[in-house]
């Protein structure tokens, strides 16, 4: 049986799809080039925004005509559009055989496999763990590992809470064993991942104790995680960071809005001086720190004024970079009871303004860095040429340099020479 996984969404779903592929593989499916010769077609979805789910559906009626032709073909809706509509998917498109919830996701084989019961649509949570996989990825130097599911901050705009569940964290010793693997895989770098890290727990074992044991005992090389959220961020996590040379410099800290009034109806339970203090402390701390963030605008009754602090937040604080959004809402959280009044438009004409200003600002951080001599991971050439490699710095940036094969898989020292708003420039320094 061949399969095809597509997938939407955040980090943690391009995780699971590999631990997924992973899990097929192991029962003897195999990948298939396209939807055309897969016999079985998984699309693992997003709730996050409107726009998410519109283009799985999108997706989904581009599939129907591939099912009308060959009706052996199973379709399978998964991960978190699946946890939030279940049976609503089949009812919008009828020759969907197999829905399941984000903690159901390894039980696709026994559907597949049992076709009886077609539509399967599962969607109780609460399977926690699969047997140990290194996933299938497309970088062979770095991976992700899921240290924790689940939210229990349930900010008011968000879905995530439902869809994914109750927050709960792997044990430590799995997490070890898992990156063990890793690494006997060729991996270099791993990249934790969470919708809140910071408040990983297992047992006495708190976030900066993990990252201090998989520092100890393990072989990886560079260790990242993502995301953070600002109020559990504590000056031991960022001792931890400063301290820890297989620590990268980065931290993905999601500041959402910069006015008081928004952040407090979002349920962030922090202000903008907060956040600033906590982003002055990392700076001190590791004086070289990227800094990236998540900002919303057009959350209901957000003022032009209110938006405006958004822009000087950018500003006073030099994001790296920023993954920026139009409030879109979510049916069953609390801001949908809001009245969503910031007129389409306006939402449209903020978002450009925050890009432009964020576009300014990254340059001006790039700019900083020529000159300087970064650790790069190089992971491949660049997508334009096989004489250029490319990798990521410390800082999570990509830069391009000239080179050979064989530095693909090793970590270089290469001084910047050059940079724009999205890519640094370098040469390799002796
Ligand atoms: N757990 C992570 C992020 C989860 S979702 C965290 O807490 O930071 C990723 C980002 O999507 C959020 O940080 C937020 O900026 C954005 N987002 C979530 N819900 C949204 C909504 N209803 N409308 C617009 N953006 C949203
Ligand atoms: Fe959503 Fe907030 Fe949880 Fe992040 S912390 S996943 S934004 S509820
Ligand atoms: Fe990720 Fe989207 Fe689910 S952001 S957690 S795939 S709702």
């Amino acid at each position: 049986m061949k399969y095809k996984i597509i997938t939407f969404g955040c980090q943690m779903n391009l995780a699971d799809s590999g631990l997924l592929a992973s899990y097929l593989n192991g029962r003897g499916y195999q990948p298939a080039e396209s939807e055309d010769d897969a016999d079985l077609i998984v699309l693992n979805t997003c709730s996050v925004r409107e726009k998410a789910e519109t283009r799985v559906f999108g997706r989904l009626s581009e599939l129907a005509g591939l099912k009308r032709e060959d009706s052996r073909k199973k379709i399978a809706v998964v991960g978190c559009m699946a946890q939030r509509l279940g049976e609503r998917i089949v009812r919008d498109a009828p020759y969907v055989d197999i829905v399941l919830g984000t903690d159901r996701i390894f039980d696709l084989p026994r559907y597949v496999e049992n076709g009886s019961d077609i539509p399967a649509i599962h969607t109780e949570f609460g399977y926690e763990d699969i047997e140990e996989l290194v996933p299938v990825r497309d970088n062979k130097y770095s991976a992700f590992v899921t240290i924790s599911r689940g939210c229990n901050n349930y900010c008011s705009y968000c879905v995530v809470p439902y869809v994914r569940g109750e927050e709960r964290s792997y044990p430590v010793s799995k997490i070890v064993s898992q990156i063990n693997a890793l690494v006997g895989d060729g991996v270099l770098e791993i990249t934790f991942l969470g919708q809140n890290v910071n408040s990983f727990r297992d047992g006495d074992a708190d976030f900066p104790d993990l990252l201090d044991r998989i520092a100890r005992e393990t072989d990886i090389r560079r260790i990242r995680f993502m995301t953070s959220h600002p109020k559990d961020m504590s000056d031991r996590l960022i001792e931890t960071i400063a301290r820890e040379p297989k620590m990268m410099p980065h931290v993905h800290l999601p500041l959402q809005s910069g006015s008081d009034r928004i952040l407090k109806m979002m349920g962030r339970v922090y202000t903008f001086s907060h956040y600033f203090s906590l982003t002055e402390r990392l700076r001190a701390a590791v004086p070289d720190i990227s800094l990236t963030t998540d900002l919303i605008v057009g959350f209901p009754s957000e003022t032009d004024e209110e938006y405006r602090m958004t822009l000087d937040a950018v500003r006073a604080v030099m994001f790296d970079s920023a993954f920026m959004f139009r409030y879109s809402v979510r049916e069953g959280t609390a801001a949908a009871k809001f009245d969503d009044d910031v007129p389409e438009k306006d939402k449209i004409a903020r978002l450009v303004g925050l890009i432009n200003l964020q576009k300014d600002v990254a340059f001006e951080k790039n700019q900083s860095e020529v000159g300087k001599i970064r650790s790069v991971l190089v992971d491949g050439f660049s997508r334009r040429s096989n004489n250029i490699l490319k990798g990521k710095t410390g800082g999570n940036k990509t830069i391009l340099f000239d080179g050979h094969e064989e530095l693909i898989g090793t970590i270089q020292k290469i001084r910047v020479t050059s940079a724009d708003s999205w890519t640094l420039h370098g040469e390799r320094a002796e």
